[in-house]
C-alpha cells in the first residue's frame, strides 16, 4: 500500500501510521544506495520538478537523486534565470511546469503556507521542501529514520531540540513527528527565539541549556538563521555561543551514547562547536545520507508505489 494522500506538506497532518510507513520503507531504499548500480525503474516514465525559491544544497540534490535512483525524470526551475523574473507568478509558473507533463512538484519559498497553496492549485503531488518558518517534513522524516536506526526506536527517547526555535520550520516538523512517535520533548534556546506557547505542542521548555541536555539520547541542534534574524533578537553571536552553543563539556551532561543531529548547513563556532560538529556522537554525515533514502521512499509511496517487489527489480 502507498500513501492514501497527494501531497506532504507537513507532518502536522500525518499519522504515526503514515510515518512509520514511510520509515519502514526507506529501510530498503538505502540498500539500493549501497548497490554498484543505484538505479530501480520502479518510478520510469514519471517527473518530479524541483522549484526553489530558497537556496538549498541537501533538499534539492537529494530530491533529484532520489528520484533518478527510482528511475524518474527531473528537471529543476532555475528560478533566478525563469521568467518569474519578468514578473510570472508563482502559481502561472506552477501551472506552466505541470502542463508539461510533471507529476510532482518539490516546492521551497520563503512564505509559510505556499506548499499548500500549490498543492491546491496543481493536480500534480507537491512536497513541501520547506515554507518559510512553517515546516519541512522530509528533514523531520529523515531526522527520526536517523534517530531509529541509530538507536532502536523512538518512543520514549529524550530528545532536545537546541536553538532558533522561532524560525525553524525544521524544528516544528521534528516536533510533530516526534510526538506522534512517542518521543518526549524537549525545546532549548533564547527567550527570544522561542515561540509563544510552543508547549502547546506538547513539548517541554528550557531556556537553560545545561537543564535541557541531562539525560539526554538526542539533541538536535538548529542553524541560528542568521538571514531571518530581526534586529533585538539577539545580544551577539558570541553571547548566543556561549549560552547555547553545543561544546563537548555541555554534551557530557547528555547520555553516553547520545547522538548530535543537526540539518545544516552548520554555522561552525556558533551553535555547534567544530568538536562535537565533527565529534563521536555527530551524525550528521549519516542524516545527509539517509536523506536520500527517506526520499526515494516518499516518492515511491506518493507516486504509486504499493508492492514492495518492484524495488527489489
Ligand atoms: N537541511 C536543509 O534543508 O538543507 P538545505 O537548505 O541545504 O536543503
Amino acid at each position: 500500500m502507498g500513501l492514501q494522500r497527494k501531497d506532504m506538506l507537513g507532518l502536522q497532518d500525518v499519522s504515526a501510521e503514515e510515518i512509520n510507513l514511510i520509515l519502514d520503507t526507506a529501510v530498503p531504499m538505502k540498500e539500493i544506495l549501497k548497490r554498484e548500480i543505484k538505479k530501480v525503474p520502479t518510478l520510469r516514465g514519471k517527473v518530479v520538478a524541483t522549484m526553489f525559491y530558497e537556496a538549498s544544497t541537501r533538499t534539492r540534490s537529494s530530491f533529484e537523486l532520489a528520484a533518478k535512483y527510482m528511475g524518474a525524470d527531473t528537471m529543476s526551475l532555475a528560478v533566478a534565470t525563469s521568467s518569474v523574473q519578468k514578473g510570472e507568478s508563482f502559481r502561472d509558473t506552477a501551472q506552466t511546469i505541470e502542463v508539461m507533463g510533471v507529476d510532482t512538484v518539490i516546492l521551497r519559498h520563503s512564505m509559510s503556507g505556499s506548499a499548500h497553496y500549490l498543492a491546491s492549485c496543481l493536480k500534480a503531488s507537491v512536497i513541501n521542501g520547506g515554507d518559510g518558518k512553517h515546516e519541512h517534513p522530509t528533514q523531520a522524516l529523515l531526522d527520526m529514520f536517523t534517530i531509529r536506526e541509530k538507536l532502536g526506536k523512538i518512543k520514549g527517547l529524550k530528545v532536545v531540540i537546541l536553538g532558533d526555535i522561532l524560525h525553524s520550520r525544521v524544528a516544528r516538523s521534528n516536533i510533530w513527528g516526534l510526538t506522534k512517535l512517542g518521543a518526549e520533548v524537549r525545546v532549548a534556546g533564547p527567550p527570544t527565539l522561542m515561540p509563544n506557547h510552543i508547549e502547546k505542542l506538547g513539548v517541554e521548555v528550557f531556556y537553560d541549556l545545561d537543564e535541557a541536555i541531562r539525560g539526554a539520547d538526542v539533541v538536535n541542534v538548529l542553524r541560528l538563521q542568521l538571514e531571518r534574524q530581526q534586529k533585538g533578537l539577539l545580544p551577539s553571536i558570541r553571547e548566543y555561543h556561549r549560552l547555547y552553543g553545543l561544546n563537548n563539556d555541555r554534551l557530557k551532561l547528555a547520555k553516553e551514547d547520545v547522538l548530535v543531529l543537526h540539518p545544516g548547513p552548520m554555522n561552525r563556532g556558533v551553535e555547534i562547536a567544530p568538536e562535537v560538529a565533527d565529534g563521536p556522537h555527530s551524525v550528521i554525515n549519516e542524516q545527509v545520507h539517509n536523506g536520500v533514502a527517506v526520499r526515494m521512499s516518499l516518492l515511491y509511496l506518493l507516486m504509486g508505489g504499493g508492492d514492495s517487489d518492484e524495488i527489489t527489480d
